[in-house]
């Protein structure tokens, strides 16, 4: 039995927040956060948008885009280091607004941006053993939860929701290999401490700022991103018998331009067969990969029959790879 990506969709907020408005809150300017990252501009949810309600949006489009109808939605994953509150999971929000049936559905939550990728691979699972169709999200509102004064962090992240339907069938894409795989030595070096049961959240660590603290030591993050997400790459391409010259088109993480020019280096593709939007939304974490697979079949970026090289890597850190032929 094959398994496949049955259907994909995207939500952007409207509001787009270029580089220059940075430079009002931080001590910023277009051009260091244009070169160090190729970020240009990102999306701003509006206030009265919340991490559920991005999800639904990306997540109806994926039903429709997969011919089904909600009814038809056996299980709900939902990726996000930004939940819409604590407790309950964003999930619990989702299977009730989209008006799912009462199935299975749960968040991963705190994979960093690879949670996306994670949950595909774990869908595919729950598709061969059980012939479920598994709604997939990666949603991000990470303008909200972090902190506006920390320009070492806050110009690189916008907010997004993409999804993806993993049923059986090779669908649009059949999933042909996966890779997944976690770091926690290297927890440290990227992450929201305060607010977990090490640093609870009180009053005088609000006052501070900390719960919005984003710990991130950008150069090894870099370092890790890339050897991440090219071996996990190489890796998929093992399992599958292929070679890289086979790849129609890499669609990474979109951390920042370095770091996509770095994987595409490593990997040995030239920079055409690597699709970028960091420009247009900078880091929207686990939102980013099926934001950009949706944007590249979107641009027509994709044939069918071509294979398509999935690779995502974050806090954890955790790393993930698929490869799909379309
Ligand atoms: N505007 C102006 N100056 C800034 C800004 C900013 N927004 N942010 C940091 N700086 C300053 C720092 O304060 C520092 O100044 P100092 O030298 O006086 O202390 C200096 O710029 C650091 O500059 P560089 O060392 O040249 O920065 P670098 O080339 O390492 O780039 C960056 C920093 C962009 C964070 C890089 O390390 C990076 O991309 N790392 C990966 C981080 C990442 O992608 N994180 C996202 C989450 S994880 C993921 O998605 C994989």
């Amino acid at each position: 039995m094959s398994v496949g990506l049955l259907g994909l969709g995207a939500y952007l907020p409207e509001r787009i927040m270029t580089n220059a408005e940075w430079a009002e809150y931080v001590d910023t300017s277009d051009e260091w956060i244009t070169s160090r990252t190729g970020i240009h501009r990102r999306r701003v949810a509006a206030a009265d948008q919340n991490t559920a309600d991005l999800a639904v949006a990306a997540a109806e489009q994926a039903i429709a885009d997969s011919g089904l109808t909600v009814a038809d939605i056996d299980e709900i994953i939902v990726a996000t280091d930004t939940p819409e509150v604590y407790i309950p999971d964003t999930a619990s929000f989702v299977q009730t607004r989209l008006g799912a049936r009462e199935v299975p559905a749960y968040d991963l939550g705190g994979s960093g941006c690879a949670g996306f990728v994670l949950g595909l691979d774990i869908a595919r699972s729950r598709a061969l053993a059980n012939d479920r169709r598994v709604l997939v999200i990666g949603v991000e509102l990470l303008t909200r939860l972090m902190n506006w004064q920390d320009r070492n962090t806050c110009v690189l992240f916008g907010d997004a929701a993409g999804a993806a339907v993993v049923g059986a069938g090779p669908g649009m894409a059949e999933i042909l290999a996966a890779n997944a795989g976690t770091d926690g030595t290297r927890s440290d070096i990227l992450g929201l401490e305060v607010g977990g049961t090490r640093m609870p959240f009180t009053e005088e660590r609000a006052r501070q700022g900390l719960h919005k603290e984003i710990v991130m030591h950008g150069r090894e993050v870099f370092r890790e991103a890339v050897r991440r997400m090219t071996a996990a790459s190489m890796d998929v391409l093992e399992q599958a018998g292929v070679g890289i010259e086979d790849v129609a088109l890499v669609v990474p993480h979109q951390a920042n331009q370095r770091i996509l020019d770095a994987v595409g280096d490593r990997l040995g593709v030239p920079p055409e067969k690597v699709f970028v939007n960091v420009h247009e939304y900078g880091n929207t974490g686990s939102a980013s990969v099926p934001v950009a697979l949706w944007e590249a079949r979107a641009q027509g970026r994709i044939q069918p029959g071509d294979l398509v090289l999935l690779t995502a890597f974050g806090a954890g850190f955790h790393w993930a790879a698929l490869l799909v032929r379309f």
